[in-house]
């Protein structure tokens, strides 16, 4: 068992598409743990983001990330690990790049604007749910 943090980002959900991408992510086997639709704040999307604040796209990315409300989603993958797999089915940062069927290939606009986020680490994934979720709103055991 593991887990990774999606983001449906505010561009997807502006484009109405919240339930296709679930349905995807249910399709290829995780399990949703929590989910929840949120604003941010500056603050918080910058804090999110932290490792990229030195690139010269971060501004845009804390625009971006507070534009809107966004879907943070906890999940839980049986086989595999969780963060591995959940990027295989989103794609490459730039749409242009993803593998057809991509989450991103789908529903991303750019390089910039992607439609979904997922974790890049075991490690970074449960840092990343902590983030927007308390350890009692994950589901546990299977209830
Ligand atoms: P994410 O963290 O959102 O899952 O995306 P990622 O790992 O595929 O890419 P990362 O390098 O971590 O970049 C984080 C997000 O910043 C925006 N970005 N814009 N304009 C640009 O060149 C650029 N590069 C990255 C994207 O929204 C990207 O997902
Ligand atoms: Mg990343």
């Amino acid at each position: 068992m593991s887990k990774t943090l999606a983001i449906i980002k505010p561009d997807a959900v502006e484009k109405n598409v919240v339930g296709e991408i679930l349905s995807m992510i249910t399709k290829a086997g995780f399990k949703v743990l929590a989910l929840r639709m949120v604003n941010i704040t500056r603050a918080q999307a910058g804090a999110f983001y932290e490792v990229h604040k030195e690139r010269p796209f971060y501004g845009e990315l804390v625009d971006y990330m507070t534009s809107g409300p966004i879907v943070p989603i906890a999940l839980e993958l049986k086989d595999g690990v969780a963060f591995e797999e959940f990027r295989k089915l989103i794609g490459s940062t730039d749409p242009a790049e993803a593998a057809e069927g991509t989450v991103r290939k789908l529903y991303g606009e750019s390089k910039a604007i992607n439609a979904i986020h997922g974790s890049d680490s075991s490690e970074n994934a449960e840092i990343e749910i902590g983030f927007f979720f308390a350890a009692n709103e994950l589901v546990k055991n299977g209830r």
